[in-house]
């Protein structure tokens, strides 16, 4: 059951502190510092990686991707109903890795069939035990959410980039981040529990009921967050909305911002890359858009902002996680406003089995 929730949806946001401890159990060694995956053991480090998956599952791709070239091991992204067409070249010694929580996508099943048919090795990155890309793949790494009712993703989302954190420090000899990941990873589940407690999302899409579309951006490790809450908002508020890099805007989508589209803008830290956010941010303040920004405080982003989604200080792998919670919990809050079918949306299915 709902466990006392309205929705599916909010119980599984609700989840996660717990679904990501679930995940992290057993994986990582404070003590020793040590983050070891027993199902990997036998996984050898890879030339290059490619990563193939649908929808949200893509969007945890091209974080995970973005964190194995960060530590030089070269990896792409690729749309699984894209791979077959875009015929990548697959180096010797290649991994390529469907990210698929259902285990069942059709689009993400054949790639890897096609990835394996031309000599690469394969991985799973999936929530169902026993799954097709489970039982197909070479090696498999449970995201251990447990089982997820809502047809919009969620705590599966946050668990598939936690994934990635344990293959990516399997795959990278000893960085240099390690031990602040370490600490992160440690105070996840309690910076989670303080997002869904003190979260400001309902208030928040009061003002927007009338907007006429809704933009996210976000640049680096922050880009593949506003695709998913850009996803998200659509898929359950049926309205109009798309993430873009932040630094795209101005290469045409600037031409949609009005004072009637309300943009979210993620920007943590205060390095170089959230300064420039934060330059695309006052563009869009300059047409007289809303701008609500999810940020950590670490920078002066909040001046530019008519509202504001906070997230605990953490560090850089973990901060697009938290700032995904805020913006699961604005599509939430929106569609239940506007009266949305929120766990069964129109026209979508949980499992897509057809290509
Ligand atoms: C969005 C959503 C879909 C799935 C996609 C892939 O909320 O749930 O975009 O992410 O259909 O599904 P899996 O991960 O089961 O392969």
């Amino acid at each position: 059951g709902k466990s006392g929730y309205d929705h599916f949806m909010l119980k599984e946001i609700n989840e996660q502190p717990t679904s990501l401890r679930q995940c992290l159990s057993g994986r990582v060694d404070e003590l020793t510092g040590e983050i070891a995956v027993e199902e990997l053991d036998d996984l050898d480090t890879p030339s290059a990686v490619q990563f193939v998956a649908c929808g949200t599952s893509y969007h945890a791709s091209l974080y995970a991707a973005a964190l194995l070239r960060d530590g030089g091991v070269p990896a792409t992204a690729y749309l699984a109903s894209e791979y077959a067409t875009a015929n990548p070249p697959i180096p010797e010694d290649t991994l390529v890795v469907g990210i698929t929580q259902s285990g069942e996508t059709a689009d993400t099943m054949s790639a890897l069939r096609d990835a394996k048919s031309r000599g690469a090795e394969t991985l799973a990155l999936t929530n169902v035990v026993g799954s097709t890309a489970a039982r197909e793949c070479d090696h498999v790494l449970y995201i251990r959410a447990g089982p997820e009712i809502g047809v919009a993703a969620t705590k599966t989302f946050s668990s598939q980039l936690i994934g990635a954190n344990l293959l990516v420090e399997k795959l990278l000899s000893e960085t240099d981040t390690h031990r602040e990941l370490i600490t992160a990873l440690r105070d996840l589940p309690t910076d989670v529990q303080t997002i869904l407690d003190e979260s400001n999302a309902e208030e928040i899409v009061e003002q927007f009921l009338d907007s006429t579309a809704f933009f996210f951006i976000g640049r680096g490790l922050h880009f593949p967050v506003s695709l998913e809450g850009a996803l998200k908002f659509k898929e359950i508020t049926y309205e109009h909305a798309e993430g873009f890099a932040a630094g795209e805007l101005k290469h045409g989508p600037l031409a949609l911002v009005t004072a009637n589209t309300p943009v979210f803008a993620v920007v943590t830290g205060n390095d170089e890359s959230a300064q420039k956010t934060i330059g695309n941010i006052k563009e869009v303040e300059a047409r007289d858009a809303p701008v609500v920004v999810v940020t950590d405080g670490e920078s002066d982003a909040e001046r530019y902002a008519d509202a504001v989604l906070e997230i605990p200080e953490t560090n850089e792998r973990m901060a697009p996680l938290l700032a995904n919670i805020q913006l699961q919990l604005v599509a939430y809050h929106m569609a239940n406003r506007l009266n949305r079918s929120i766990d069964k949306p129109r026209n979508l299915a949980k499992s897509v089995t057809v290509e």
